[in-house]
Parts: C-alpha cells; sequence; structure tokens
C-alpha cells in the first residue's frame, strides 16, 4: 500500500513516500481501509520531533504520518467486539492515517452517522474533540463566562470561537491579520483584534473595566503566554493548549502570583479521550452539531498522498485559513 512517513526528523524534506506492507491489527486493534486523513498542525511537530521523547504521544521512529482518519473497518484483531467489518469510522491520536491502510485501537474508534461524510469526519474529529475538552472539560465556559481566544482563525481556534458563543460567552479572539479577523467575527467572536505585539492584553482589559478575562486559550506560546497572564482576571485560568511559536521554557511560577494568583494549565486531549466512551461521546457531540448546523468546518484544501507537502507547507507559513484533508480511497 501507498504510504507517507518519516524516517528522521526535520523539515519537509524528510518525508517519505513508502510502498508497503497492509499492516495486520493485534489484539485490540482494528485494519481501517483509510478514505480520508486530517493534515494538522500535530504532524508538522510530529515530523519536527517534537514528541521524540514524549509519554503521552510516544511516537517513535520510523513513523506513517497523519494521526487523524476516517474510513471503514476492514478487518478486527482479537477481542474486538464494538465494532463490525464495513463500519464506517473515525478516529485521531493514533499514527499511521496517511496511508490507505492503518491500524487503529478499537478504543479510539468512534462510529460516524450516515449524515456525516468520510471528509468532514476526517477534518473535524481531531479538532473538534480537542475543542470540546477544552471549552466544556478545562475552560467550563458557560452563559456568563468571558474568554479571549489567541489564533481564533486557526482549525482549533475556529471551533473554540463557535462553542464558546454557543455556551453563552462573551468571546475576545486575536489573528495575525485582518482577512484572519474577519473569519473570527463571522463566527460570531464580540471583540475581535491583533496581537499588536502582546497589546491585546490593554484591549481586553479596557473592555472588562481593567479585570480580564476568566479564561485565555493560547496555543501561540512564546510570543503571546507572557501577555495572556496580563489579559485574565485575578485568579483566572490561563489554557497553554499549544506552542506553534515555540515554547515559553523561562517561565517563573511567581509570575503567575504576581499576575493575580493565576491557574496555567498545559493540557492534552489523551488525557481527555481516556476511554471508548468518551471518544464517542466527544466524536458524537461534534458530528451533531455539524449535522445540525450549529458548527461549521470549512474544507480548505484536498491533497493527495503525492502533493501533501504543500498543505504542511500552508500551516508552517501561517498562510491556512480552514482545514484541509487528504482524499485517499
Ligand atoms: N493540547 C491539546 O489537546 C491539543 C490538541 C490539538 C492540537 N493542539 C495544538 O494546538 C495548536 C494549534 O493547532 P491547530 O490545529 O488549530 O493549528 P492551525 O490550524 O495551524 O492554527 C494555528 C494558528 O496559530 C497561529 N500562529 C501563531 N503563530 C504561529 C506560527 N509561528 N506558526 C504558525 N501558526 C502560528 C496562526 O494564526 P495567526 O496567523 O492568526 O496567528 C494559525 O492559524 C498546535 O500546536 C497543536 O499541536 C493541542
Amino acid at each position: 500500500m501507498k504510504a507517507i512517513g518519516i524516517e528522521q526528523y526535520g523539515g519537509p524534506e524528510v518525508l517519505i513516500r513508502k510502498d508497503i506492507e497492509v499492516p495486520q491489527p493485534k489484539e485490540g486493534e482494528v485494519l481501517v481501509k483509510v478514505r480520508c486523513a486530517g493534515i494538522n498542525f500535530m504532524d508538522i511537530h510530529t515530523r519536527q520531533g517534537k514528541y521524540k521523547t514524549s509519554r503521552t504521544y510516544p511516537v517513535r521512529l520510523p513513523c506513517t504520518l497523519g494521526m487523524e482518519g476516517s474510513g471503514d473497518v476492514a478487518k478486527l484483531g482479537a477481542g474486538v467486539t464494538s465494532l463490525d467489518l464495513g463500519d464506517r469510522v473515525a478516529w485521531c491520536i493514533s499514527w499511521g492515517a496517511y496511508a490507505e491502510y492503518a491500524v487503529v485501537p478499537a478504543s479510539r474508534l468512534a462510529h460516524i452517522p450516515d449524515s456525516i461524510a468520510y471528509d468532514l469526519a476526517a477534518a473535524a474529529i481531531f479538532q473538534g474533540s480537542t475543542a470540546h475538552y477544552l471549552i466544556d472539560d478545562v475552560g467550563q465556559i458557560k452563559a456568563g463566562s468571558t474568554c479571549l481566544i489567541h489564533a481564533a482563525s486557526g482549525g482549533i481556534g475556529q471551533l473554540l470561537v463557535q462553542l464558546a458563543k454557543h455556551r453563552g460567552a462573551t468571546v475576545f479572539a486575536t489573528t495575525s491579520s485582518e482577512s484572519k479577523a474577519e473569519v473570527a467575527r463571522k463566527h460570531g467572536a464580540d471583540h475581535v483584534m491583533l496581537y499588536d505585539n502582546g497589546r491585546f492584553a490593554d484591549r481586553v482589559r479596557e473592555a472588562t473595566d481593567g479585570k480580564g478575562v476568566d479564561v485565555v486559550y493560547d496555543a501561540v506560546g512564546r510570543t503571546t503566554l507572557r501577555d495572556s497572564f496580563r489579559a485574565t482576571r485575578v485568579r483566572g485560568l490561563v489554557v497553554n493548549y499549544g506552542s506553534v511559536a515555540g515554547s515559553l521554557t523561562d517561565l517563573d511560577p511567581i509570575e503567575l502570583g504576581e499576575a493575580g494568583s493565576l491557574f496555567l494549565t498545559r493540557p492534552r486531549l489523551a488525557d481527555h479521550l481516556a476511554d471508548a466512551e468518551t471518544v464517542q461521546r466527544r466524536a458524537s457531540d461534534v458530528f451533531a452539531a455539524l449535522a445540525d448546523g450549529s458548527l461549521t468546518i470549512g474544507i480548505s484544501g484536498r491533497y493527495t498522498l503525492d502533493n501533501v507537502e504543500e498543505a504542511h507547507a500552508q500551516l508552517e507559513e501561517r498562510r491556512q485559513l480552514g482545514k484541509s484533508v487528504v482524499m485517499i480511497g
């Protein structure tokens, strides 16, 4: 089968096209005929070696890229009783989706309803499940909450804005350009601003009578996190769920005290998809919201296993304005 993988960490040049044997499912695993793979910033982090020592995401070389996909159950490993051959399924945070077939633990697979196409399922399950746990479990956003969402035109950013608005929050949002700001406004963000070298924090304070917001969602990292502290209310929560601009490596916890006894968390999806029931519950919520139109995900690029590098370049060069997928089978 055709697959794209890496044998060393690095830039786009380390991607290798491979012709390999179809993998076989072991106990508790399922072979999926892949229809579509989602393309995510996490693929770039994987390629760069960010998880080379990770315990949460034990991705080791050599590795087939892609950690989100959709397809049909093609073979069941021993002991799998929750699925049947031919079932339409989607999954995330199990690697190997940039291939014609992938082996996935049964506990990571969610059923896809008939109303959701394979490409939308592959575009939705990873970022959708992430936004779902960040809004409901970590930030506990509800009517009357205030939150600031950075990179609000990014894949997860767009979903955070929509979910926070559905829960009744007032949403502040940042982007790096006016055209991206328009995307955040379209999804309902109340106050949209540019990062402006950290001056977003002053704008948030001005608009909240000097208080700051209850929760800040920051996946940018090094270039925004300290100013995110300034935008947070006393005893508020800063959710540093990613670091696309690199990590803040010189943080002294006293800074959280000085900023107003803040809570800082670095959550991970893997710890919020602990079992098959949770995987299906989050996916079902996201699929239902997509089906009834209360959540939208625009698929802005469709690639193949022959040109996926172009999609990676878009993400790394901050040109992406929606979600891209790899069309496979
Ligand atoms: N913790 C978790 O559970 C979890 C789960 C899924 C993903 N993540 C992480 O969340 C982050 C965002 O993921 P995503 O899928 O939403 O990514 P994405 O669609 O590529 O969006 C990232 C956004 O970050 C902004 N950005 C700021 N500085 C950037 C830089 N130096 N390079 C590239 N983009 C930059 C860009 O918007 P502007 O140009 O407007 O700034 C871009 O739209 C990634 O780090 C990912 O690994 C975490």
